[in-house]
């Protein structure tokens, strides 16, 4: 089977495509590389690896030929990266998405998948699963739902649209995110000693580990049409629903360290629980790794240099990088002088 993976060389992507690579899939990977493509140096040159630099709103269509199913990673990929500019965040996030899944269906692809997100429920009381009703909070949340809502009305009985909204990611990646909960918190935990948490630390969270979540992905390309088409799954399971402060302990406990903390702001009122029975029930899912897999090795990977805090791991702040140098770029050339 080929698989396009949109957002390839991203946070998820870079996990998930050496994992497609052993599964036997062969891959294409379309990113813009916005955090590079050394990303997937691992297995850049592998023999079923093609990679495209181009963007998802403009690409030429003919990539789709030969392509069989699509994960649809690329995006403004958190809700402050998606108030830089609400209106591009829009271009990417809903139509770009919608273009690649009306594409793909034209094109003859069977499946396509696309990475929604859990944000989707902004804040609710007690725990929501798929048919509870969407409360998008931000452009970014909204957006998502925008895209889920165009692309449902695609699935027919040849071509399966399916829509993962996953849980806070966590864990190693080659494209390493410190402005995600669990991250940041080992990060802190390792640079400092000690975290700032938000109050009063009894809100509720979902999580889930980045290679498990990728295997939901490669489970629904191997799942039947019919289990999958038309599909909302949420991502994660019902155990790793965490408040935060007892997270914040259990990952000092998990490197041996007593947590040292201390509050900051005004008591986050804003907490969801997910319910993920549906997954696990109709897909078989299962994580197998938890946040205290992650700090060990998020630490150990700190600690030998394999990662850094720098800013490209922080979301936000490397867009917005991205867009200042491009601004300074366009005035040096309109000046006719080279930088
Ligand atoms: N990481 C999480 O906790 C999480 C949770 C829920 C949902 N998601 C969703 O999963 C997907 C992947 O997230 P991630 O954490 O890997 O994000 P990421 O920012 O690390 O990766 C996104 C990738 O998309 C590429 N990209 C962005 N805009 C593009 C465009 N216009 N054309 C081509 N490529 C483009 C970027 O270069 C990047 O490599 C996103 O859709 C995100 O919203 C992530």
């Amino acid at each position: 089977m080929k698989v396009l993976v949109t957002g390839g060389a991203g946070y998820i992507g870079s996990v998930m495509v050496p994992m497609l690579l052993e599964g036997d899939f062969d891959v294409v990977v379309l990113d813009r590389f916005f955090f590079g493509k050394e990303t997937l140096k691992d297995v850049e040159g592998h023999p079923r690896l093609t990679l495209v630099k181009d963007d998802i709103r403009w690409f030429d269509p003919s990539l789709m030929r030969g392509i069989d199913a699509v994960i649809d990673l690329a995006a403004l990929s958190n809700d402050p990266s998606g108030e830089i500019d609400p209106q591009k965040t829009l271009e990417i996030n809903n139509r770009g998405r919608v273009r690649i899944a009306k594409l793909a269906k034209k094109y003859g692809a069977e499946k396509y998948v696309f990475a929604s997100t859990c944000s989707v429920y902004g804040f609710q009381d007690g725990i929501v699963n798929e048919n509870s009703p969407v409360n998008p909070l931000t452009t970014y949340a909204k957006s998502a739902v925008l895209a889920e809502q165009d692309i449902m009305p695609l699935g027919d009985d040849k071509f399966s649209v399916t829509f993962l909204r996953q849980a806070t990611v966590y864990g190693l990646s080659p494209r390493m995110r410190f402005d995600l909960v669990i991250n940041a918190m080992v990060l802190y935990l390792w640079k400092e000693g000690k975290l700032k948490i938000m109050r009063d630390g009894t809100q509720w969270r979902p999580f889930v580990y980045v290679k498990d979540t990728s295997r939901a992905f490669i489970k629904v390309l191997e799942a039947d049409h019919d289990l999958v088409n038309k599909q909302i799954f949420n991502v994660g399971s019902n155990e790793q629903n965490y408040q935060i402060f007892p997270l914040a302990q259990m990952l000092a406990e998990a490197l041996g360290m007593e947590l040292q903390y201390e509050w900051y702001g005004d008591p986050d009122k804003r907490s969801y629980r997910v319910d993920f029975s549906k997954i696990k029930e109709v897909l078989r899912f299962k994580p197998k790794y938890t946040p205290k897999d992650a700090a060990k090795e998020i630490y150990q990977a700190l600690e030998e240099g394999k990662i850094r805090d720098d800013i490209k791991t922080r979301t936000v702040q490397w867009y917005k990088y991205l867009l200042e140098a491009h601004r300074i770029i366009k005035e040096v050339e309109l000046d006719g002088k080279i930088l």
